[in-house]
Formats: structure tokens, C-alpha cells, sequence
């Protein structure tokens, strides 16, 4: 029996453990990841790490003010350096034998190296490099140190990824969020570009747009997404409601793109915001959203648009068997990332059934299967 497939890749893509290695593997250890925000690393010494596929890197600044990547690694026996986030002194020291580097990877000191070590050359020593680059107030690391600037990477897509000067906008920290989901990290991929979904998951929580006027596409391995807004809530941005806005009164909209892999960013007139992926397990991701605006009341304004309770209890709640009663239920509060969640892990369920069988995909969903064609190429390419 031939294998059953979703659209162009087999279902074992999603749930089997063999794909999530090779896709670890072949696509997050050889491409850009995001680290963090600029906010996060701002005085020498400071440092944010990341897992990047195979790869645990870290950035820190140096006394110099600039930043570098390294492999999380000592030159010793390989324990991890650091952990997560924070700041160092003047030094990393290692854990296990307190071999120590300085904030620019050189080794410095190695406890007895007289006694304990004949002739050892500890300028041959230092941390091993990884490539690091800023982009619209994104840190990103990329394991290969010769890996060029993330423009190159990101190419023709960049002029297509909106007008907003991100750098200007604070983060709204009270936003932060970071949830798990019980799905492959495709399933969420292919949920955050299918615009088919977006007037019927979301009809409660995404109507302040034009979903029919979306312009949309893939610019090599990159997504680009664009919407207009709808009539009424084009008028209400005319007359300045919400403010302030971000971006000029004629270019208001939605822009949704995904880098790949996995990075998605959603940016309106008000707002802009990042979605990152993380895979990890066949069918376990992590989401990271972090957000900038203006400033905190016109975030509240806009994740109140979004709510539209009345209209999410009355039309919606009982296709998803929210309890309405319970305001702690994420389902009764007309939020469209739950919505998200509960489409994509409903979806990976069924795909170990025997009956599991893909329907045809809709123009809409061109996006979904487009994807699916970047992960082929992009395997085949690097294997
Ligand atoms: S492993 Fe790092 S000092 Fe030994
Ligand atoms: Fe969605």
C-alpha cells in the first residue's frame, strides 16, 4: 500500500521521528534562526542563547559593544558554556573545569595548565564562531561563520515584509506569550499561510480585513502575505481610531509573512509582531509571540478588535465546545492564536488513522502546498 499523503508529502513527515531528525537536521541547522529581540543583549557581557537544529549558540556582546556568535562549546570536552539567558562579568568560565574564555572567545586561563597540560597552544583553543546579524530590531544566529548577512538571505522577499520602522517601536512586554502545541511544526507552519482558513476559523476574530483582496506568494523559500482592510474598518482608521498608527494612513493593512523556516511575523497599522517556531517533536512545536506597538493601550485596543466576544459566543463557540460560562477558557475568548492551536492539534490527530485521507487543497491553500514543495526542494538540495 502506497503511503498516504499530505498533498505533496507523505503523512510520516508529520508524525515520524525519522523526518524530525533529518528535517533538524537539513533545514533549522543550516539556515538563519532568530534569537531575540535587540532589547535582550544591550551592555557588554550580556547573553542570549538559542538551539539552532543541532546547534546550541549563544551571542554576547563583547567590551567592544559588538556582537558575536559561538557555539555553546567548550574547547575542553564540549560541556555547554551557558545557559538560557544572562550576564557574565568579564568572562565565560565553564562549569565543569573552569577553562575560561573572554567575551571576544578567546581561551584565557586554564586551571594547573602548567602541571596539567605540556605545551598546550590555548590560542588554538577559543570558542568555535557562529554567524550573527540584526534585522528590523531580530537578532539572528546561523552556525555556519562564513554564512553571509541575513539580506542575502532573505533577498528579493525583503521589500515585500512591510513598511514598518520596527527599530522605533517599543516591545509591549505584557504581550509576550510562548505556547506549545501538540502538532508538527508544519501543521502550524501551514495553518499560519493558509489564507482558505482565515474568513472561517477566524470569521469571529480576523474581520477587521479583506481577506478577498490578499495578495500573496511565495519569493523563493519566503512568504509573503498582504491584506487590505475591510470598508468599515478602513473608515475607522481614516478617522484615527485605532491610534496611533505605525505606519501612514494609506498603507494600513495586514502583512503575514513567514521566513523560512518557521519564522512568521504579523504586522499591522497599529502593531507588529513575531511568531516563531520551534520544533520540538514529530508532533510537539513551541511558539514564541512577542510584540511592538506604539504603545500599550493601542495593543489593548487592538486584541479587544479581535475579540468580538458577543459574535464568538453566538456563532462559534459550540463548533469548538468552548465553555462559554468560563471566561478562563481560552476558546470563549475569541482569540484567533487558540483558534490556531486547537484547528492544528485537531488536525495532527487524525493523522495516524488508517482512514486519514488529504481532500483537494483550495486556491487559498496554494500557500499550504507551496510550502510543502520548499521542504522538498530544499531536502533534496541539501542531502
Ligand atoms: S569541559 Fe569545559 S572545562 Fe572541561
Ligand atoms: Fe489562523
Amino acid at each position: 500500500m502506497s503511503q498516504p499523503m499530505l498533498h505533496k508529502l507523505p503523512v510520516a513527515a508529520y508524525t515520524s521521528q525519522e523526518w524530525f531528525d533529518r528535517e533538524n537536521e537539513l533545514i533549522f541547522s543550516r539556515t538563519w534562526r532568530y534569537a531575540g529581540f535587540m532589547e535582550d543583549i544591550t551592555e557588554p557581557g550580556q547573553y542570549i542563547s538559542v538551539q539552532a537544529g543541532l546547534n546550541n549558540i549563544f551571542i554576547v556582546m563583547g567590551r567592544d559593544m559588538r556582537l558575536r556568535a559561538f557555539h555553546n562549546i567548550c574547547r575542553h570536552r564540549g560541556t555547554q558554556l551557558i545557559r538560557a539567558v544572562g550576564k557574565t562579568q568579564k568572562a565565560l568560565t565553564c562549569p565543569y573545569h573552569d577553562w575560561t574564555y573572554d567575551l571576544e572567545g578567546n581561551l584565557i586561563s586554564v586551571p594547573d595548565e602548567d602541571r596539567e597540560f605540556e605545551g598546550i597552544d590555548k590560542s588554538c583553543l577559543g570558542l568555535k564562531p557562529a554567524s550573527v546579524d540584526l534585522w528590523r530590531g531580530m537578532l539572528f544566529v546561523h552556525p555556519d561563520p562564513e554564512a553571509g548577512s541575513i539580506m542575502e538571505w532573505f533577498g528579493d522577499v525583503e521589500p515585500k515584509l512591510g513598511p514598518h520602522k520596527v527599530e522605533e517601536l517599543p516591545e509591549y512586554s505584557e504581550a509576550r506569550t510562548t505556547h506549545e502545541i501538540k502538532a508538527n511544526w508544519k501543521i502550524v507552519a501551514e495553518n499560519y499561510i493558509d489564507v482558505y482558513h482565515l474568513s472561517h476559523l477566524h470569521s469571529g476574530t480576523l474581520h477587521m480585513y479583506d481577506h478577498a483582496k490578499a495578495e500573496y506568494g511565495f519569493v523563493g523559500p519566503h512568504y509573503a502575505f498582504w491584506e487590505p482592510p475591510s470598508e468599515q474598518y478602513g473608515a475607522d482608521i481614516a478617522k484615527n481610531t485605532p491610534t496611533p498608527l505605525v505606519i501612514p494612513v494609506e498603507q494600513a493593512g495586514a502583512w503575514v509573512p513567514m521566513l523560512f523556516p518557521g519564522i512568521g511575523l504579523a504586522e499591522s497599522e497599529n502593531s507588529w509582531a513575531t511568531f516563531i517556531i520551534t520544533p520540538l517533536g514529530p508532533d510537539l512545536t513551541r511558539i514564541e509571540n512577542r510584540v511592538r506597538v506604539a504603545n500599550a493601550s493601542s495593543w489593548e485596543f487592538t486584541k479587544q478588535s479581535t475579540k468580538s466576544f458577543a459574535f464568538w459566543r453566538d456563532n462559534i463557540t459550540g463548533k469548538f465546545e468552548a465553555d462559554a460560562d468560563n471566561p478562563d477558557d481560552p476558546m470563549t475568548g475569541g482569540d484567533f492564536t487558540a483558534e490556531d492551536i486547537y484547528a492544528c492539534e485537531q488536525q495532527q490527530k487524525s493523522l495516524k488513522s488508517p482512514h486519514f485521507e488529504v481532500g483537494p487543497a483550495s486556491k487559498g491553500e496554494s500557500p499550504v502546498t507551496d510550502h510543502q514543495q520548499v521542504i522538498l526542494n530544499w531536502m533534496e538540495q541539501q542531502a
